[in-house]
């Protein structure tokens, strides 16, 4: 029999019923979002749900990644309608602590994955994926996952916590799902709510630089600078888009490249308006 759905706010609660289900010999999936949940954070769902017996969806919208002038006052959120959501798209249990719960006063642990957190959007949001990999790994600890799902929308974050994983013996399985888009090109994101009509067309100008810089490597394009100069015309063309960065970077250890001799990532972020949105396409 099923056993009913239930939301767990308190950490040692959610970790005792995680330790039961270990014991129990059940396959658990965890699932970390900020909650704002769309279509990608639902194939995530899925693709757990096909993988586990136990899928634990995580929301909670974490305070130490974003920096002082971002938008976490603003961040959308409606756990109702999340878990509304997801509960059909197969999740079990859902865990949704507070703050308070999560940081307890003199908090002061952080891990940092030293070189991978370094450019792009590291360099962009400075001590941005010091909150990331430390509210990962405490996640971890609260629902002792046996696999662990992300998406490949954000290519560095999945490339820290793989890196983590691996260095801090993390006895976790770590799966990448690819970007889910809308049909029209436009990466799903829970920040494409702020965007007006016409900045929501504006956007699309990111992927048509991706693309564009795809076309040039099938091609036979090879020079970084040129693949990157593909990528950016379409969004300079763009008049409500200011680039953020558009680089290329080696595929697994986001090193500058000059020419793609092997699996490279083409990462870019870019301002729409007030609202900051990132993409990325792996060239190989
Ligand atoms: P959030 O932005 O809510 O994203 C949760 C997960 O959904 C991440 O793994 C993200 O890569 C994935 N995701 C978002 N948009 C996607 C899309 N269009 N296609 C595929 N996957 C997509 O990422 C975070 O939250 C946080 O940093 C978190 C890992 C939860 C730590 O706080």
């Amino acid at each position: 029999m099923k056993s009913p759905f239930e939301i767990f706010r308190d950490p040692a609660a959610m970790r005792a019923r995680a330790e039961d289900l270990r014991r129990d010999g059940r396959k658990i999936a965890v699932v970390p979002t900020m909650g704002a949940l769309h279509e990608g954070h639902l194939t995530l769902v899925r693709h757990a749900r096909a993988r586990a017996d136990v899928v634990i969806l995580t929301i909670f919208v974490n305070p130490t990644q974003f920096g002082p002038k971002e938008d976490l006052s603003r961040y959308p959120r409606d756990e109702e309608g999340d878990l509304a959501k997801a509960r059909p798209a197969g999740i079990d249990l859902a865990f949704c602590p507070s703050a308070e719960a999560m940081y307890v006063p003199g908090s002061q642990t952080f891990i940092e994955v030293r070189e991978l957190q370094q450019p792009l959007e590291g360099a962009s949001r400075p001590g941005h994926f010091a909150g990331v990999a430390t509210i990962v790994s405490k996640l971890f600890h609260i629902t002792k996952p046996h696999l662990a799902v992300f998406g490949e929308k954000d290519y560095q974050q999945l490339a820290i916590i793989r890196r983590m994983v691996r260095d801090l013996d993390f006895d976790i399985e770590i799966q990448g799902v690819p970007i889910v888009r809308e049909v029209d090109g436009l990466a799903l994101s829970s920040r494409n709510v702020y965007l007006s009509p016409e900045q929501r067309v504006a956007a699309l100008s990111l992927s048509r630089g991706l693309a564009a810089a795809a076309a040039a490597f099938e091609a036979g394009e090879r020079s970084s600078a040129a693949l990157v100069a593909a990528a950016r015309a379409p969004i300079e063309a763009e008049p409500l888009a200011r680039i953020d960065y558009v680089e290329l970077r080696d595929a697994d250890e986001l090193t500058t490249v000059e020419r793609v001799e092997r699996r490279a990532v083409l990462a870019l972020a870019v301002f729409v308006g007030a609202t900051r949105l990132i993409d990325n396409r792996v060239l190989a």
